[in-house]
């Protein structure tokens, strides 16, 4: 069957991609083994959501609160960044991916920034897959710029409709997740994707980031099609 017009086939699904620690420390190696291992992981779920037919696919990479954890941890996450980048563009390019960044990528310095959006510009003409990478990203922060930029407009206060909103938050263009992945076993949205996930299907899986694959995703796709989504509504 054409996976693109199976119904039940997640249009956008959202990861929390968490356990990288976890996985480092079962093995009694420093965390950055597991950042490291956790970037092939990545590039195993770009492969599995163009398989299934996924058109969307936001990865959690970096929160806004990461910035707290020790320097020499955000100069190995920010190192694989850059690296991920250099290595992976090319191949994400012919795959057909569209690479979009959301957060605060100057944070990362200007040279990454810029990366960033030349990586962004290489690909804007793909279709396939839209790639989105949260970094230095907070559900808060970008619910706040949204207000600023609505303010910023003039226009009257009842003029806001959602809709509008949603237009002004840094996913504008990209439907709502309909699927919200979070590996290593915890139960919480962490300052994701806050205003965009208000209907999405949860789905919590006790695989480590580092562990999980293409056979993961295949199965939290299927779980997705048993859901029985009513957004509020009376099943008629
Ligand atoms: C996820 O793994 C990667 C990032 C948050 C950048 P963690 O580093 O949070 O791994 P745990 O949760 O400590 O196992
Ligand atoms: C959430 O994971 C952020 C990312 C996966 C990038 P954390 O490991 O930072 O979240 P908490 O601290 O457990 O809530
Ligand atoms: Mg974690």
């Amino acid at each position: 069957m054409d996976e693109h017009v199976r119904k039940s086939v997640p249009r956008h699904v959202a990861i929390i991609m968490d356990g990288n620690g976890r996985w480092a420390a079962a093995r009694g190696l420093p965390r950055v083994a597991g950042h490291r291992e956790g970037v092939k992981s990545v590039r195993r779920t770009v492969e599995a959501a163009i398989e299934q037919g996924v058109r969307y696919l936001t990865l959690f990479a970096f929160s806004s609160e990461n910035w707290q954890r020790p320097p020499s941890e955000v100069a190995d996450l920010t190192f694989l960044l850059k690296h991920f980048l250099r290595s992976e563009l090319n191949e994400l390019h012919v795959q057909g991916v569209r690479l979009k960044i959301i957060g605060e990528r100057d944070r990362f310095g200007e040279q990454i920034a810029a990366e960033l959006a030349a990586a962004e510009l290489k690909t804007s003409g793909n279709s396939r897959l839209t790639l989105v990478m949260a970094l230095s990203y907070g559900g808060r922060a970008d619910i706040v710029e949204a207000a600023r930029r609505a303010i910023a407009t003039g226009m009257a206060p009842e003029a806001l409709t959602e809709q509008h909103f949603s237009a002004l938050l840094s996913t504008d263009a990209i439907p709502d997740p309909d699927l919200l992945i979070r590996t290593s076993g915890e139960e919480r949205i962490s300052n994701f994707l806050l205003w965009q996930t208000a209907y999405s299907e949860l789905l919590f899986t006790d695989v480590l980031w580092p562990d999980f694959g293409a056979a993961d995703f295949a199965h939290a796709v299927e779980e997705f099609a048993t859901r029985e989504r009513r957004f509020g509504a009376r099943p008629v």
